[in-house]
């Protein structure tokens, strides 16, 4: 809820916490499956998935669309697209949910036509849309931009298959063309295509309702079009969160004596795992879970430099995390954020907790390890810094408060209830 705050008794560098910890459904999975029922001509039903924020606001969007959406708890669980379906994303909801872009792919191709607004979500950066908008052009539509909004009309009211190669690689304009082609006509091949994970596990579900798409998950996608998908008794099950899965990895390395991370795939957070490993944490790996232990304190660890990349290099996601753990490191590291322009704001208060840090660029500093952190007031920018900030909280010594503790629920489920059955004092307090 809006105006609620999370209060964290720090541990002053103890390392204590102990135990097992699950990871939830992954948001940045789950959003776009949501979306993709709108290719379906029957009722998809979805598994796993988080009871966060930005899930709700999905299942907010297609039922302002005029899906057909049961909910449990308040959560999206089956969705069946109505004859009524409108094709005007709702303005107030979709200007604040970046991923709602991901929407216009398939509604486009479903239905000739879509209307947006500009897209919202966190402030990391410009987030421009124009790989969508140059994508949708190739498939044959046309863009009218009205002030802040977007028509997008399919000519003949059908997407044509188009080669496309994207100028950055980007996830969520990759799975939006990659949905539109599956209901285009004829052939699309995206290159220079995301590779990160989400987009494989959306073209898998899709496939096994009766699309054809060769090689998600790699650079080069090639969709050939076809008629509208059958989800039968099929269920999307969302895969593990890799970005929560890393978060606890890095609190385990610094303030657990042993901390089992469950329900996650490891293979999905290999370069922060073996980027911790190089600065001496021990970590152990098995099918579906991670045990890290701690031994000694984290200035007994080395300081690395990180520089983030598209999958499967090391996420921007898990960027701000990671710059807590080097406070503690000995040694200089350099972070390097290539993602987003706006993503290192958060320093300027791990700076006050007192960590040293020199800003180079809006894209670089460089870290001084290892500084004791105090407790302090720390607003919660977005919701991966909210996240780092509760880190910074739990390690730092005295009390940390994090306000906007709304933004952290955007994409973690009830992480102070997780946090505490590892043995964190951390409260949600109005
Ligand atoms: N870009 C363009 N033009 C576009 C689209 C993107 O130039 O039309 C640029 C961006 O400015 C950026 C780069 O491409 O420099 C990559 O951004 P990308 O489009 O991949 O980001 P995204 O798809 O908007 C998703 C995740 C983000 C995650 C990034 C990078 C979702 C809903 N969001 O965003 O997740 O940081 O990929 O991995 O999937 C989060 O969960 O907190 C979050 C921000």
């Amino acid at each position: 809820m809006k105006g609620e705050k999370f209060v964290i008794q720090g541990l002053g560098g103890r390392r204590v916490l102990e135990g097992d910890v699950e990871v939830r459904g992954a948001k940045n999975a789950v959003l776009k499956a949501l979306a993709a029922s709108v290719l379906f001509n029957d009722t998809v039903r979805f598994q796993n998935v988080p009871r966060i924020e930005d899930v709700l606001r999905a299942g907010d969007i297609l039922r302002a669309l005029g899906a057909d959406v049961t909910l449990e708890d308040g959560v999206p669980r089956a969705v069946t697209i109505s004859k009524t379906f409108q094709t005007e994303l709702p303005r107030d909801i979709a200007a604040k949910l970046r991923a709602s872009i991901v929407f216009t792919g398939p509604i486009l191709a479903r239905f000739g036509k879509v209307s947006f607004p500009h897209p919202g979500g966190c402030v990391i950066g410009e987030r421009p849309i124009d790989l969508f908008l140059s994508g949708f052009e190739k498939m044959g539509a046309r863009i009218k931009n009205r002030e802040k909004s977007y028509d997008i009309i399919a000519d003949g009211g059908v997407l044509k298959g188009a080669e496309i190669f994207f100028r950055n690689q980007s996830v969520t304009a990759t799975e939006t063309l990659m949905m539109a082609a599956v209901l285009a006509r004829g052939e699309t091949v995206l290159l220079n295509a995301a590779r990160e994970p989400e987009v494989e596990s959306l073209a898998q579900f899709l496939n096994s309702c009766g699309a054809k798409i060769e090689g998600a998950g790699t650079s080069a996608i090639v969709i050939k079009g076809t008629k509208l998908l059958s989800a039968g008794a099929r269920v999307y099950t969302t895969p593990p969160d890799r970005i929560e899965a890393g978060s606890f990895l890095i609190l385990g390395a610094l303030a657990a004596k042993k901390l089992t991370i469950r329900n996650c795939d490891p293979s999905h957070v290999m370069s922060l795992i073996e980027t911790l490993r190089a600065t001496g944490v021990s970590i152990q790996t098995a099918r579906d879970s991670i045990i890290v232990e701690g031994r000694g304190t984290p200035q007994s660890l080395r300081s690395v430099h990180v520089k983030t990349a598209e999958y499967p290099g090391f996420p921007t996601d898990i960027q701000a995390p990671m710059t807590i753990f080097l406070t503690q490191t000995s040694g200089r590291a350099m972070v390097f954020e290539t993602i987003f322009e706006g993503r290192l704001g958060y320093v300027e208060d791990i700076i006050r907790m007192g960590a040293r840090i020199d800003v180079c660029d809006p894209h670089r500093v460089i870290i001084h390890g290892p500084t004791p952190l105090r407790g302090r007031e720390l607003q919660g920018p977005d919701l991966r810094a909210g996240l780092a900030f509760v880190i910074a909280g739990i390690i730092a010594k005295g009390e940390s408060v994090v306000h906007n503790v709304y933004n952290i629920d955007r994409g973690y489920e009830r992480i102070e209830e997780r946090l505490r059955g590892i043995g964190v004092d951390i409260q949600r307090t109005q």
